[in-house]
């Protein structure tokens, strides 16, 4: 496959993530045994916008695995030329002088495309405010893959802030592209996914349905996925404590999961999953967070056309 930049799941299709999670096999393979020197003449640069942890470590790692180097400008908002009034092209068009690929967080939703429409480097989308994150959408379904053993026929819930969470928006129209999925949507009112990926769901076939109580789900479906209300995309306060700790994953609720079934959360939590519940088996968001690497360590390595010596 020819991969260019990674700015939305909408560029990926099915053989597309066949091919991207069997490279994932391959790199998992790879940092078990230590590491690889493959990107040993590139250098990744983060530039991130927003806070993170694991998604700049996660890349930042990966790079370093495959025998690359890493620049980073961390709180890219308050210590780069940005606080300057720099555009982000200004600022991608010196630092694809100074790097082979860049990875970008911004708040701002299609910062990463623009990005990509003036660099001559691979882009990659770590987050474009409450739009994307195909990154973390791509690791989700490889976490899926490898916990279930398949990512098709298999339901989810998804629940939480979906309305602001590119996390599971991105998930959501990703999973347009597996067969007989089915999601379950658990959101207080307000802050329900957006239009534009039901519709995406609709025109692939996917089934869907919307609730509210948690509790009738759990025992329906054989991933949970959480997410954290992102209480800084909120309008208000008010808005965001209307809606925050409405769900919280416990000891008592997890007695109606079933025995198979799998928790996931792309974390950071706040709440949403008792710790008590860490050291169940189905618990899987700690795996999911170290997926991230190996799927971030195939995404730069087939940006950078090095698969061949596999
Ligand atoms: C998510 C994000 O930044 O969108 N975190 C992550 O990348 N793992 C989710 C969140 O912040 O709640």
């Amino acid at each position: 496959m020819q991969l260019k930049h990674v700015l939305e799941v909408d560029q990926f299709r099915r053989s597309d993530l066949d091919h991207i999670f069997a490279h994932a096999l391959t790199m998992r393979a790879i940092a078990k045994h230590g590491t690889d020197n493959r990107l040993h003449d590139k250098i990744l640069a983060t530039l991130f916008y927003e806070p993170s942890t694991r998604t700049r470590l996660s890349f930042e790692s990966a790079m370093q695995r495959l025998g690359g180097q890493v620049i980073s400008s961390e709180m890219a908002a308050e210590t780069s030329s940005a606080a300057k009034g720099e555009t982000i092209q200004d600022t991608v068009r010196i630092v694809e002088s100074y790097s082979d690929v860049i990875a970008i967080r911004h708040p701002d939703a299609g910062t990463s495309a623009a990005a990509a429409g003036v660099a001559s480097v691979p882009i990659l989308n770590a987050g474009d405010g409450a739009r994307e994150h195909p990154t973390q959408a791509l690791l989700d379904l490889f976490t899926i893959g490898d916990e279930l053993g398949r990512i098709d026929d298999f339901a989810i819930a998804l629940v939480g802030d979906l309305r602001y969470g590119r996390a599971p928006r991105s998930l959501a129209k990703l999973l347009t592209q597996v067969n007989g999925c089915r999601i379950i949507m658990v959101t207080p009112p307000g802050i329900e996914m957006a239009q534009d990926v039901l519709d995406a769901l609709i025109a692939s076939d996917v089934a869907f349905e919307l609730e509210s109580d948690l509790s009738a789900v759990v025992g329906r479906v054989d991933v949970v996925y959480m997410t954290r209300v992102q209480k800084e995309r909120f309008p208000s306060e008010e808005e965001y404590s209307a809606v925050q700790g409405r769900y919280q994953l416990d000891p008592a609720l997890l007695e109606g999961l079933r025995d198979d079934a799998i928790i996931m959360h792309p974390l950071p939590r706040v709440g949403e999953i008792h710790p008590g519940i860490d050291a169940d088996p189905r618990a899987a968001y700690f795996r999911q967070a170290r997926n991230g690497v190996f799927v971030r360590m195939a995404l730069l390595d087939l940006l950078l056309n090095n698969q061949s010596q596999d």
